[in-house]
């Protein structure tokens, strides 16, 4: 006999959003194997959902629905578990237990912290679901145990990232920005991308500059004058390992984008348009062109990890 769907009130939901890296600066890797970052984070309006239940005590499982699902490890190896577990070692593995869901719209292996934002909406979700006496900085520095993004993504908005990217400050942002998202056929390794930035640049710094002409754009609310200063360090390495990735951005640029730039390690490629209409201008010619697997129209600063009331 079927088991009788739990009602809906049972789950604790939240939304996470996904992220692109208007500045990122990457020094030389340290022992550790992380290098050091200096990067300005943005949120945008590309959201997974989060949802978590009780189980019995130990027990961690996960669905995964929605875009690329079937790309996204449904055990232990997902982040999200992971994120679940850490917190139920610490606040009462003899009693937490979780069954989590997890609808996927942000690319996954795509460069904008997806399993990181899963992560974030797990700790947050488990947190509220088992009612665990946590302050959100507490909860800051679990999600940094998980992966470097993890913190940005429970915070979400617009913040400067130092150390491993997990060291944050929020950035003052006026207005909202419009951009046109490429996301790619295949995936992209993180890891593998930061090797090859390492083979591209043997003389890497050790102390970064402050994105300071992004933070400045960014105060000023100019879209225009943010677009001719986004700069990421690890497009080069993303573009030797998917040739294909210059002809996206040329394309974008091409077509009258403000500014191209591929969103951390890649191969989503983000172009930022001068207003609504002139991003639906451009999404149109882009998926046109079939150069990429799906155009996305979003907006950012949106907020971070947040609890979903209905
Ligand atoms: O922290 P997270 O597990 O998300 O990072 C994935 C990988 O990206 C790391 O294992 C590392 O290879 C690389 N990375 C890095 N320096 C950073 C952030 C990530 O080298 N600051």
């Amino acid at each position: 006999m079927a088991t009788p769907l739990a009602p809906e009130a049972d789950w604790v939901r939240v939304r996470v959003s996904g992220k692109i890296n208007l500045a990122l600066r990457v020094g030389a890797v340290r022992p550790n194997g992380y290098h050091p970052l200096s990067t300005v984070f943005q949120s945008v309006s590309l959201f997974d959902e989060v949802g978590v239940r009780w189980d019995e005590p130990g027990r961690f499982s996960v669905t995964v629905t929605g875009d690329q699902a079937d790309q996204v490890p449904a055990d232990d190896r997902n982040l999200a578990v992971k994120a679940a577990r850490l917190l139920a070692r610490s606040y009462g593995p003899s009693r937490l237990g979780a069954e989590l869901s997890i609808r996927k719209t942000i690319p996954v292996a795509g460069g904008m912290a997806g399993g990181s934002a899963n992560a974030a909406g797990a700790l947050l979700a488990c947190s509220v679901l088992w009612d665990l006496d946590i302050t959100p900085d507490e909860l800051r520095a679990y999600g940094a145990q998980l992966g470097a993004d993890v913190p940005f993504q429970l915070m979400g908005g617009t913040a400067l990232g130092t150390g491993r990217g997990d060291e944050l400050v929020p950035v003052l942002s006026r207005g909202s920005y419009h951009w046109v998202l490429a996301l790619s056929e295949d995936e992209l390794s993180t890891p593998a991308v930061f090797r090859r930035f390492d083979e591209l640049n043997p003389d890497a710094p050790v102390d970064l500059p402050m994105p300071t002409d992004v933070m400045n754009a960014l105060v000023s609310g100019d879209a225009a004058a943010l677009g001719r200063v986004l700069a990421n360090d690890l497009e080069p390495a993303a573009a030797a390992m998917r040739p294909g990735l210059l002809q996206v951005l040329a394309a974008g640029r091409e077509l009258g984008a403000l500014g191209a730039i591929v969103s951390g390690a890649g191969p989503t490629c983000a172009f930022l348009a001068a207003n609504e209409a002139a991003a639906v201008d451009l999404s149109v010619q882009l998926s046109s062109q079939g150069l990429c697997r799906a155009i996305r129209r979003v907006t950012g600063p949106v907020p971070g990890a947040r609890l979903i009331t209905t």
